[in-house]
C-alpha cells in the first residue's frame, strides 16, 4: 500500500464545511486527515504533518470556554494555517486579541491584497481584490507579536495575516468554499509553496489506502452491500470486493420502480462482469401493492422506505452471517445541510434515500465513500476500472419512478413512463448530449388530452419532459434543448408509445420548482 509521508493535518472546530478543507487538500493532490480540535499532543506528534489546518467553527473565542488548538500545534515548526475561527484561536493562544463582532459579516466581500506574498501566489496583483466568503461575528482586533497584514477588507481588518518567521498564517475568510473562487488556490499555495509538499497523492493511492482500512476493519467477516443501481452504491460494492472478495454478497431490490433493462444491468455488471455474489429480490408486487391507491408524494416515499427495509432486512438474513452492512454514503448530505443563508432549513422533501438503512438493522456499518463528493466518487469509480456508462449515469432517486408519476401509481402507467423515458433518453445519448445533463428524465402526468390519430379522436396522458443541468442537486436550470430536438422526442414518443398523445418540456428552474416532480 503506498503510504503517504506528506500528510496536512486538520483540525475541526466544527465549521460544517471542515471536509470540503480536506476535499480542497485532495485536489492539490495531497494527503489530509481530519482530527477533532481536541486532538492529543503524542498522536499530533506521531502523525507527523507537514503542515496544520485549523478549520472554522461555530464557536466565539471571546467565550472564555470556547475550544483551543492544543498548543502543541504552533510548537512542532510547521506551517500552521488558521481559517475563520481557527485564525481567531491562534490569534487568542499567541498573545493576539479577538473582539466581538457588532455586525455579522455573512456572505461575498472583497479582500484587498496590500503585500506580495507567496500565499497569494496567481491570486491577485499588489493592490487588487480577491473575491472572498465570510461568515464570521467575531473579529482579531489586535494581531500577536510578529505578524503582520497583507489582505484586508472592510469588514475584516486582518483578513489575511501572516508571521512568515514561525510560518502561521491566518484567513478570516472561507478558501475551501466555491465562493472564493480563488481559494483553492490560496490553499494550494499554503500546502506546495509554504509547506513544501509534492503532489504525490492521487485517487489511485485513496484507493489502496481504502482497500487496506477496508480489509484491516472487516477482518475475516461477511458484508452485506445493498445496490441501488446508482453510481455510489456500485463504487462502495466494487471498492469493497476489491478488498475482501467473497466476503462480501451484495444485495439488489427490485422495487418495480426501476427504469426499463435497469435490473438486468446491474446484474449483468456485478454477476458476470465483476463476479460478485449478488442475490436479486423481485419484491415489485409487494411495493405496488402497498402504493395502491396512494397519490400524497410524501406518503408515497414514507411507504416506500418502510418496505424498503423490510425487504432487504429479510433477504440480508437470508444471507446470513453478515457482521456489516456497507453503504454509499456520500458527503453530500453534509453539504446539503449547510444552509448559507443561515435560516433554519425546512423540510421540502424527506429525501427518503432506500439506500439509506437504519441502525435498527443491527449491523455494523462501513461506509467507504464517506469523506467523498460525487464527482470524486465518479473518479474513484474509474479507478476501479468501472465502465464510463455506469459512472456517468445521472442520480437516481431512491423511490424511483414513482415520484415521476404523480398520482396514483399503476403497473400501466409504470409501462407508459418507462417507454416514454427510454425514448427520451435514447435521443439524448444519440445526440451526444448525456454529460451535459445533470438529470433527465420523462414524467407521466395524470393530465389526459385530446388528439388526433389517423382518422380517430384520442384522449391519451400527457408526458412531460424534464432535463437540467446543476452542480450539487440544490439549484438547477432547464437544459436548452433545441426545438428540433425537442421535436423529435415528442414525435417519437406519441407514435410509439401507444397510450401517450402530448408531449410538454418543463422549463422550470430550480428554485422555484424541484427537479423531480414529487
Ligand atoms: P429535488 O426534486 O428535491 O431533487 O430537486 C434533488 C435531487 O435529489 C433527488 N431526489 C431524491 N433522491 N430520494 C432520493 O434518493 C428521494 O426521495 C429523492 N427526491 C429527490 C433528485 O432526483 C435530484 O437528484
Amino acid at each position: 500500500m503506498t503510504s503517504p509521508t506528506e500528510k496536512i493535518l486538520i483540525l475541526d472546530f466544527g465549521s460544517q464545511v471542515t471536509q470540503l478543507i480536506a476535499r480542497r487538500v485532495r485536489e492539490a493532490n495531497v494527503y489530509s486527515e481530519i482530527h477533532p480540535f481536541d486532538m492529543p499532543a503524542e498522536a499530533i506528534e506521531a502523525f507527523a504533518p507537514k503542515a496544520i489546518i485549523l478549520s472554522g467553527g461555530p464557536a466565539s473565542v471571546t467565550d472564555p470556554l470556547s475550544p483551543r488548538a492544543p498548543e502543541i500545534v504552533f510548537k512542532l515548526g510547521v506551517p500552521v494555517l488558521g481559517i475563520c475561527y481557527g485564525q481567531q484561536t491562534m490569534c487568542e493562544q499567541l498573545g493576539g486579541k479577538v473582539v466581538p463582532g457588532h455586525v455579522r459579516e455573512f456572505g461575498r466581500a472583497d479582500v484587498t491584497i496590500n503585500v506580495k506574498h507567496p500565499l497569494l501566489t496567481d491570486i491577485g496583483a499588489l493592490g487588487g481584490t480577491m473575491k472572498v466568503w465570510m461568515s464570521h461575528g467575531d473579529h482579531v482586533g489586535t494581531l500577536p507579536d510578529g505578524f503582520q497584514i497583507i489582505g484586508t477588507s472592510e469588514g475584516a481588518p486582518y483578513a489575511i495575516i501572516v508571521d512568515d518567521a514561525r510560518r502561521f498564517y491566518g484567513v478570516q475568510f472561507h478558501p475551501e468554499v466555491a465562493h472564493t473562487p480563488q481559494g483553492a488556490q490560496l490553499l494550494s499555495n499554503f500546502i506546495h509553496l509554504i509547506a513544501g509538499c509534492g503532489r504525490g497523492w492521487s485517487m489511485a493511492n485513496y484507493k489502496d489506502r481504502a482497500v487496506a482500512d477496508i480489509r484491516a476493519k472487516v477482518g475475516k467477516s461477511q458484508v452485506i452491500c445493498g445496490l441501488s443501481g446508482g453510481v455510489d452504491s456500485a463504487v462502495a460494492a466494487v471498492l469493497i470486493h476489491e478488498a475482501i472478495g467473497d466476503q462480501l454478497t451484495c444485495i439488489f431490490v427490485d422495487t418495480g420502480l426501476l427504469r426499463a433493462g435497469e435490473g438486468e444491468q446491474v446484474e449483468k455488471l456485478f454477476r458476470q462482469h465483476y463476479h460478485i455474489k449478488l442475490k436479486v429480490v423481485n419484491a415489485s408486487e409487494e411495493f405496488l401493492r402497498k402504493l395502491s391507491g396512494v397519490s400524497d408524494p410524501e406518503t408515497k416515499r414514507k411507504i416506500i422506505g418502510a418496505t424498503f427495509i423490510d425487504v432487504f432486512d429479510k433477504a440480508a438474513s437470508e444471507v446470513g452471517g453478515a457482521e456489516f452492512l456497507a453503504q454509499g454514503t456520500l458527503y453530500p448530505d453534509v453539504i446539503e445541510s449547510v444552509s448559507f443563508s443561515g435560516g433554519p432549513s425546512v423540510t421540502i422533501k424527506s429525501h427518503h434515500n432506500v439506500g439509506g438503512l437504519p441502525e435498527k438493522l443491527n449491523f455494523k456499518l462501513i461506509e467507504p465513500l464517506r469523506e467523498l463528493f460525487k464527482d470524486e466518487v465518479r473518479a474513484l469509480g474509474r479507478e476501479l476500472g468501472l465502465p464510463d456508462v455506469f459512472i456517468e449515469r445521472h442520480p437516481f432517486p431512491g423511490p424511483g419512478l414513482a415520484i415521476r408519476i404523480p398520482g396514483e401509481i399503476t403497473p400501466e402507467k409504470l409501462e407508459l413512463l418507462r417507454a416514454a423515458d427510454v425514448i427520451y433518453l435514447d435521443e439524448i445519448r444519440g445526440a451526444g448530449l448525456y454529460n451535459d445533463i445533470w438529470q433527465a428524465f420523462a414524467v407521466l402526468t395524470p393530465v389526459r388530452a385530446v388528439g388526433v390519430m389517423g382518422d380517430e379522436r384520442s384522449y391519451d396522458y400527457v408526458c412531460a419532459l424534464r432535463a437540467v443541468t446543476s452542480t450539487d442537486g440544490m439549484t438547477a436550470d432547464y437544459y436548452p434543448f433545441t426545438h428540433e430536438f425537442l421535436g423529435r422526442v415528442a414525435t417519437r414518443i406519441c407514435n410509439e408509445v401507444r397510450g401517450i398523445g402530448r408531449v410538454v418540456y418543463d422549463i422550470t428552474s430550480k428554485p422555484p420548482g424541484t427537479i423531480e416532480w414529487e
